[in-house]
């Protein structure tokens, strides 16, 4: 039994449907509230005057503070091998990421080092940098694979994946993404490496069971429009929706692509046209929005999020934890730049990172708001003046102690 919660944020009775438009800036919550879990769920909550007899009860005293629903991270690649901090310093020195990736360093990079690595020492690695996160907010993950180019350390990524969602008391879910970068042995034959991922991994790994959806970087110098929509429609043959990397620099029509093979979402989206936005507005496909890449590679491409709600489509917020465009998964950090630089109001932010990234992985039956039924993952936050004062507060730790599954993780 939980007391004295200052304020419950996300609160519903019912699961709420995706909030379109001017609906993303409503955030229902509760003050002065209480909240009874039962086991890893959340049974009832309501004002404070209603609690229950605290008879029979472990009584934990919030004391004013604010809770959240657990941030639900849609987009990430925690596994990997290291960190690309030279890479940093090339870009301070005037190289851009294209000159960077035509140089071997970026994705391919990351590919020679994971190749190396033995898969206990990645599952390591990734398991420190998840527990990170889980005190971070974080209280459900995707992770794709990508880092590995080849049949054996594309399925070892994905094994290493596998392993994490047998051990991390958060849901995980798994992408399939062999189409991330071109293995340079395969320059002169594209098709070759096309037949590799369609051909020979996709089997395996829907075999094994290794992966929830698939992903593709579909951007110039790496993969096209026409090897995008081959890969999304194998991917639909195995039973693995898309989710897919686009817009990031360039405009190449992935995006009615994407919404025509029924993806889930498309992430990235820096650069989008009028009329990528109003078919967004009309689509089924989340609008999944990385505004700490471009913040880390300084990159002059910003959403136009303001645009893109008007347009009534899905808004979506995750980290991109990656080594190469965002060495971190702070997501109370991504909600902050998406309130700074992408004009998106505290509650819109809060919505996208919540709701809507528990609906970018299909877990919103379990996750992304309060409410009985649900897992009991959720955050307290210092007793918070506003909801504004959390994205105003960049950079703070805010965040006071943890659930996970009815049980406090960490205080
Ligand atoms: O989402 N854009 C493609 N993939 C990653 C970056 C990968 C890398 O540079 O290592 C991204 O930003
Ligand atoms: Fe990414």
């Amino acid at each position: 039994l939980l007391t004295n919660i200052g304020c419950i944020w996300q609160q519903a009775q019912e699961l709420p449907a995706l909030r379109r438009g001017a609906e993303l800036a409503q955030l229902p919550y509760l003050k002065d509230a209480y909240m009874l879990l039962e086991g890893d769920r959340i049974v009832e909550f309501g004002p404070m005057d209603n609690c229950p007899e605290k008879e029979g009860y472990s009584v934990y005293d919030v004391q004013g503070r604010d809770l959240f629903p657990s941030f639900c991270d849609s987009h990430s690649h925690l596994v990997f091998a290291a960190p690309r901090q030279e890479e940093f310093v090339y870009r301070i020195q005037g190289l851009s990421y294209h000159e960077i990736a035509a140089k071997g360093g970026g994705i391919l990079n990351s590919a020679k080092r994971l190749q190396a690595m033995p898969e206990e020492q990645l599952l390591a690695e990734a398991k420190k940098r998840l527990l990170a996160l889980l005190r971070l907010g974080t209280g459900a993950l995707e992770i794709k694979s990508g880092y590995g180019l080849t049949y054996e350390a594309e399925l070892k990524m994905l094994r290493v994946i596998k392993a994490l969602k047998a051990w991390a008391p958060i849901p995980i879910k798994a992408t399939f993404l062999g189409a991330h970068a071109l293995p340079p042995e395969y320059k002169e034959d594209r098709a070759a490496y096309m037949d590799l991922l369609i051909e020979q991994l996709l089997p395996k790994i829907a075999e094994e069971g290794l992966a929830d959806y698939i992903d593709v970087f579909c951007e110039k110098g790496f993969f096209s429009l026409e090897e995008a929509q081959r890969i999304m429609e194998a991917g639909k043959a195995y039973g693995l929706p898309a989710k897919i990397h686009c817009n990031q620099f360039n405009s190449m029509g992935a995006i009615e692509a994407a919404i025509a093979a029924g993806a889930r979402s498309v992430d990235h989206l820096e650069v989008l046209n009028t009329d990528e936005m109003k078919a967004l507005g009309q689509a089924d496909t989340l609008a999944c929005l990385l505004p700490t890449a471009p913040f880390f590679l300084n990159d002059d491409h910003r959403t136009p999020a303001r645009a893109l709600i008007e347009a009534g489509a899905a808004v979506v917020l995750a980290s991109d934890y990656n080594p190469g465009t965002t060495p971190s998964g702070r997501m109370s950090f991504v909600c902050s730049l998406a309130c700074i630089q992408l004009r998106m109001l505290p509650e819109e932010a809060i919505n996208a990172a919540s709701l809507h990234g528990a609906y970018a992985m299909d877990l919103e039956q379990e996750l992304g708001c309060i409410r009985p039924g649900a897992r009991a993952n959720f955050f307290l936050t210092e007793a918070l003046p506003s909801l504004a004062y959390l994205p105003y507060s960049f950079g703070s730790d805010l965040i006071e102690a943890v659930f996970l599954n009815g049980e406090l993780h960490w205080e």
